[in-house]
Parts: C-alpha cells; structure tokens; sequence
C-alpha cells in the first residue's frame, strides 16, 4: 500500500520522495533504489514526475549496463543501438556511451575538442533533444554518470511546454499552424577543403518535416518544438523570416526561467522527456584532463503530430534514420 504525504514542497508516495528542484522544470527523486525490482506504484509515480517536471534526477544509484536498460524497460521499449564503435557493451546493445559520441568524431579525422566546437558555433546550436531529425524521435532518455570531473560538466535542459506558455496568444496562434524541417548537420562548420563528416552528411540524409507546435501524447500539452541542432527552415517562409522567427523561437525556448541544471557525482541518473525538453551537453570540460564517462539509453517514440493533427513527414530523398 502506498500513502501520499505533502513534504516540504515534495510529494512523498511510500519510500519515494519527489522533490522540484526549480520553478518549470526538474525534480530530485529520492528514497529509491533503481536497480530493485520496483513494483508497479513507484513505476507510476516515476512516470508522473518525469511527465510533470520534464526530467528527473536520481543520486547514489548502483546501476550496471543489464539494470540500467531493466529499468528503462519499465517504461517503454528501449532502442536497440547498430553499433557506432567499440565502447558499447557488445551483449548490451541499447546502452550507449559518451565514448562512442568522441570515437565518432574521430571516424571524421577530428579530436574530442574539434567535434563538438564544429557542431556547436553559436550560443544556441548545442540545444538539443536526441535523434530529433528522425521521424520518430525517442520518447525519453536515461543518462547515468559512471565517472565525473570534479567540476564541470553540468547539464541543462529546458521546459518546452513552459516556453509554448510563456508565448503571447497572438505568437501561439502564429507558430501553431506551422511546420518545420528538421535535418542532420544543421549549424555544423565545416572543415576548410575537404570534410569527411560533410561526405557522410550528404550520404546519411536524416530529414522530417515536423509540427512546429506538437501535441505531447500523454499529457496532451502543445510543445514548443524547437532546438538549435536539427531545425533548418520553417515552412512557407522566407529563408530571412524563417531564420528571425527561429531565432526567437529558440532565445524563448531556453530562458532561464524554463532550465534546470544539473551537477553530475557518480552514480546519478537522469530521465528525461525527449518530447517536452531540449537539453545543453557541456561544453566545459573539453580543456579539462577530467574523464566523464556516462551511458545512455533511450525509449522509442511516436511520431509527432501537429495541433491540427498533421503527423510529422520524412523529406522524401533522405534516410528515415536508423539506429
Ligand atoms: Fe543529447
């Protein structure tokens, strides 16, 4: 049996302990062990917060690779990864780790400082949520930490339910008739002459004509859905209009007021909605001689649709994206 108590802003339900940790977004779950068998109330209240609060965090968690997709299964199907490199566990094919994302850049000719400052050369391009040029983004992630620098290395997500809000009625009603393409290597700087990542890009087109305001399929919220990373053009608009409305867009979509960050120790865990928030990887530590070593396991998701309904399109001619 489990009893719901008020805390001091928390909600207590048996063992477990929500509690917000800013104004729109983030909340620190504690008072559970999540390589346990969880029965099926605390399940429950795990996805309730994580629908309310867009991303929640664990500490002091003991998860392996085998527990760490166990518990993922709890809430979803976990995407089975094609194997990018050497790093994953080759017996366990849906947890990703940081490595794989700098062994990436490596394939490309680039060191671990390179990579990420060609994807990422204006304050706005690092805004992401995972795999969004797919047609079928993953619903959520779930990111453990194994080895952390001392300092550094935060991560930020953003509330985009909060931010559609935060719109004025006129803009609403403006951007929620209209669609967007989304597209692999957005805001990527190429390399002077010739650039293998830019060979790969034309040859692995990931493209999908997405809602520019998409219904949440569970809580029913409109979502502000725009990142710095995919998004390359709104429909029917001048590429200069396109440009001024996506820039403004996104400064909305990351006010401080809507972000939550958050400090890594070993053994954190963080599972977010990969529908309802757009998140900052950090670019702090490259100049560090820290390791941070962290894995990942994402839940398949559905396919957008607009507020009228309009399910998000693969651009004909590009790949619908593999895993
Ligand atoms: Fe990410």
């Amino acid at each position: 049996m489990t009893t719901s108590t008020g805390t001091a802003g928390g909600r207590r339900t048996g063992g477990i302990e929500v509690r917000p940790v800013a104004g729109h977004i983030g909340a620190e779950i504690s008072g559970v062990d999540l390589a346990a068998d969880l029965d099926d109330a605390v399940v429950g209240e795990i996805r309730e917060a994580v629908l309310r609060w867009k991303v929640v965090f664990f500490r002091g968690q003991r998860l392996d690779h085998a527990a760490h997709v166990a518990f993922a299964r709890r809430f979803g199907e976990p995407v089975v990864l094609r194997r990018r490199g050497r790093a994953p566990p080759p017996d366990v094919p849906e947890v990703e780790t940081t490595a794989d994302r700098l062994e990436l850049g490596g394939r490309f000719g680039m060191d671990h400082d390179e990579w990420p400052r060609r994807r990422r050369h204006t304050l706005l391009r690092g805004w992401h949520c995972d795999h969004g040029a797919r047609v079928d983004p993953p619903a959520a992630t779930i990111l453990r930490a194994e080895t952390v620098p001392p300092y550094g290395g935060d991560t930020t997500w953003s509330n985009l339910a909060a931010a559609y809000a935060g719109l004025s009625a006129p803009v609403r009603a403006f951007v929620d008739g209209l669609r967007a393409e989304h597209r692999l290597g957005v805001g990527y700087q190429p390399r002077p002459g010739d650039d293998a990542y830019v060979r790969h890009l034309l040859g692995h087109q990931i493209a999908t004509v997405h809602p520019l305001v998409r219904l949440h399929p569970e809580t029913g919220e409109r979502v502000l859905f725009v990142n710095g990373y995919y998004v390359e053009q709104i429909e029917g608009l001048s590429r200069a209009e396109s440009a001024a409305i996506l820039q403004m867009l996104l400064e909305q979509a990351v006010r401080p007021e809507y972000t939550v960050r958050f400090r890594w120790e070993p053994g954190s865990v963080a599972f977010w909605d990969n529908r309802a928030t757009i998140h900052l990887a950090p670019a702090d530590t490259a100049h560090l001689a820290f390791p941070r070593i962290m894995h990942r396991v994402m839940l398949h998701g559905e396919v957008p649709v607009g507020v009228d309904g309009t399910p998000s399109e693969p651009i004909p001619g590009s790949r619908p994206g593999h895993w």
